[in-house]
């Protein structure tokens, strides 16, 4: 029996697969899978073994963002209630911003609201060329609040602007052009392409991965004078390491 009644965690060697597992809502996230998903990360977060994640949905679609009856619900929370979760919620997507391995989020169906959010999240997005992706919150009445951040640093103002204020599904494509997703494939390749990308990162470094997403992060809203010092720093430490010195040693050996 798994641990999880609504993801499934299944281990392949170094690499692991989360799947959103309710299908019969899109795989709509309410807050008993984002308790799951929080635990399911923060394991991940500490497993030394661990060289990769893959993020996808069962059935027909990746991710139809937020749990819409959960949302209802709302209604009647208190203020610190509704705070409370949506912290929740927000914790669930730094967990896997935070993540030190790559992830890689493999898209079919659609990916609307946090759903597209969670495309944001990943280093890598695969997408299956009929994959619909939407920031489609504002027709419900809702913001792509909690994920705005990270849509922003992968797609920037002007496309987030547009996209949040129409609400409009796109196709898989724009979401390339956009830098929302890297690869966009026919569906019979989309499994293919998920396993060219674990086996360039498999070939990596995991400590220096796990350094440059860090440092991505940190000098992201800093300018090039203040991220000089972090930059430097970085470097300095990371050349001296043992991992970095034995892997070069071995390229020059060859
Ligand atoms: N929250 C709760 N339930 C959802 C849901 C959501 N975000 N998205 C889909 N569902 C439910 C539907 O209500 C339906 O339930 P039912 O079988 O009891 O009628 C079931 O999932 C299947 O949805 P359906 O629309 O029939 O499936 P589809 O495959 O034709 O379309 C979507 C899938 C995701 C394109 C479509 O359901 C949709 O547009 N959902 C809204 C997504 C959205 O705007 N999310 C932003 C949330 S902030």
């Amino acid at each position: 029996m798994s641990e999880f009644a609504h993801i499934v965690v299944r281990r392949e060697g170094n690499v692991e697969h989360l799947v959103l597992n309710r299908p019969h809502v899109r795989n709509a996230f309410n807050d008993e899978l984002i308790v799951e998903v929080s635990a399911w990360a923060q394991r991940a977060s500490a497993d030394r073994d661990l060289r990769a994640v893959v993020i996808s949905g069962a059935g027909p679609s990746f991710c139809a963002g937020a749990d819409l009856a959960w949302m209802t619900r709302m209604a009647g929370y208190s203020r610190e209630e509704n705070l409370r979760d949506a912290r929740a919620a927000a914790a669930m997507f730094d967990a896997i911003n935070t993540l030190p391995v790559p992830v890689i989020a493999r898209v079919h169906g659609a990916a609307l609201g946090g759903g597209a959010g969670l495309a944001a999240v990943a280093d890598v997005a695969v997408a299956d060329e009929s994959a619909t992706f939407g920031f489609t919150e504002v027709k419900l009445g809702l913001v792509p609040s909690i994920i705005s951040p990270y849509v922003l640093a992968k797609i920037g103002q002007s496309a987030a602007r547009e996209l949040f204020v129409t609400g409009r599904r796109f196709s898989a494509e724009h979401a390339r052009e956009i830098g929302l997703v890297h690869v966009v494939v026919a569906a019979d390749q989309l499994d293919r392409t998920v396993r060219k990308f674990l086996d360039e990162i498999l070939a990596n470094g995991r400590e220096a991965m796990a350094t440059a997403k860090a440092l991505l992060r940190d000098i992201a809203s800093r300018s090039i004078t203040d991220a000089t010092p972090l930059t430097t720093e970085t470097i300095a430490a990371r050349r001296a390491s043992g991992e970095a010195q034995e892997r070069m040693r071995e390229f020059l050996k060859k």
